[in-house]
């Protein structure tokens, strides 16, 4: 099964509360955003975002330029149900992160366990090669991912585990400032998943 079909299969045939990444609200990525009080208008993308409530609290701020990039459809579709009119207000964009040409540069970029699932040193560096490209100078990434103390599969998928340490290390080259905490997310079968958030600033 490709990555594409996998993602497919799962947002198919599981509701918002079947999944483990599951969150009412976006505490801790929208604790990383709301600190830098940028601009109504600034670009925003969520890469792998699929149907996550992120859109919708950057909505309920009042921010214009929102964009949701996943590689599944039926992800993207369960988001624009949700959201219903105010779908149009969102840009979607249904792909593979790393076949990515963004048509703009972006102010803010948020990857919530996604990259994660980039495991090889080729894909890995593309994805950051991509993220440098595309993001404004002195623009923002927030990154989530497992930590070391985290588990080692996501959604049946082998992930890469990181240490604010090891993920500063890779995103050094483009990017400077950096703030990156620990934290637990509960699921919603009341199961716990260590992650790693950390923030960067792209360098000017
Ligand atoms: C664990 S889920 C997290 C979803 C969302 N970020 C959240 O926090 O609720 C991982 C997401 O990444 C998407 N994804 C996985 N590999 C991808 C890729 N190569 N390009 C784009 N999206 C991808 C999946 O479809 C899925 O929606």
């Amino acid at each position: 099964m490709s990555t594409q079909e996998h993602w497919e299969k799962v947002y198919t045939t599981k509701q918002e509360r079947e999944r483990s990444w599951f969150q009412e609200y976006p505490t801790t990525s929208m604790e990383f955003f709301t600190e830098l009080a940028l601009p109504k208008d600034v670009n925003i993308i969520d890469v792998g975002g699929g149907d996550s409530h992120f859109v919708d609290a950057l909505l309920d701020l009042g921010y214009t330029n929102v964009w949701v990039l996943d590689i599944s459809s039926q992800a993207i579709q369960r988001a624009k149900d949700r959201l219903g009119d105010r779908a149009s207000n969102v840009h979607w964009i249904v792909g593979d992160v790393l076949d990515f040409s963004p048509p703009t540069t972006f102010g803010f970029w948020h990857d919530r366990a996604a990259f994660h699932f980039l495991t090889s040193p080729e894909q890995i560096d593309a994805y950051i090669a991509l993220a440098e490209r595309s993001i404004a100078p002195n623009g923002y990434i927030v990154i989530g991912t497992f930590s070391e103390h985290g588990p080692t599969k996501c959604s049946g998928l082998e992930i890469k585990q990181y240490s604010a340490t090891s993920i500063k290390e890779r995103f050094a080259h483009g990017f400077d400032r950096y703030t990156c905490i620990e934290n637990v997310h509960t699921t919603p079968f009341e199961t716990t998943q260590n992650f790693v958030f950390c923030r960067f600033q792209r360098k000017a």
